[in-house]
């Protein structure tokens, strides 16, 4: 099995095709899918019955990792939303868009 498959607690082979993390605007990062959430110490939360959920970014939850609508609150920025704006105010050009598709 590579690095791009594993078995779930149900022991089903999964992928990671099978995952769609989404960069919300200036908000979490929404995760689909099947997979395993472990903190610095490897405990795993549990997930069970979430097919998706939001991970935090702006720091500001007080559920973390989970998100819990604080950065609606704090008026939360993303870099890269910083970013753009602060190089528009400067008159410089966008830079070119990172993403790209494997
Ligand atoms: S991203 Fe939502 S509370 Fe931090």
């Amino acid at each position: 099995m590579g690095p791009d498959r594993y078995t779930d607690a149900g022991g089903s082979l999964n992928s990671m095709a099978d995952v769609k993390i989404t960069v919300k605007p200036n908000g979490p990062y929404r995760v689909e899918g099947v997979v395993k959430l472990v903190d610095a110490e490897g405990r795993e939360w549990d997930l069970t019955g979430k097919p998706a959920f939001s991970l935090c970014r702006c720091g500001g939850s007080t559920n973390k990792p989970f998100c819990d609508g604080t950065h609606s609150k704090l008026g939360f920025q993303a870099a890269e939303a910083a970013v753009r704006k602060e190089e528009a105010a400067q008159g410089q050009a966008p830079p070119p868009n990172p993403v790209t598709k494997m």
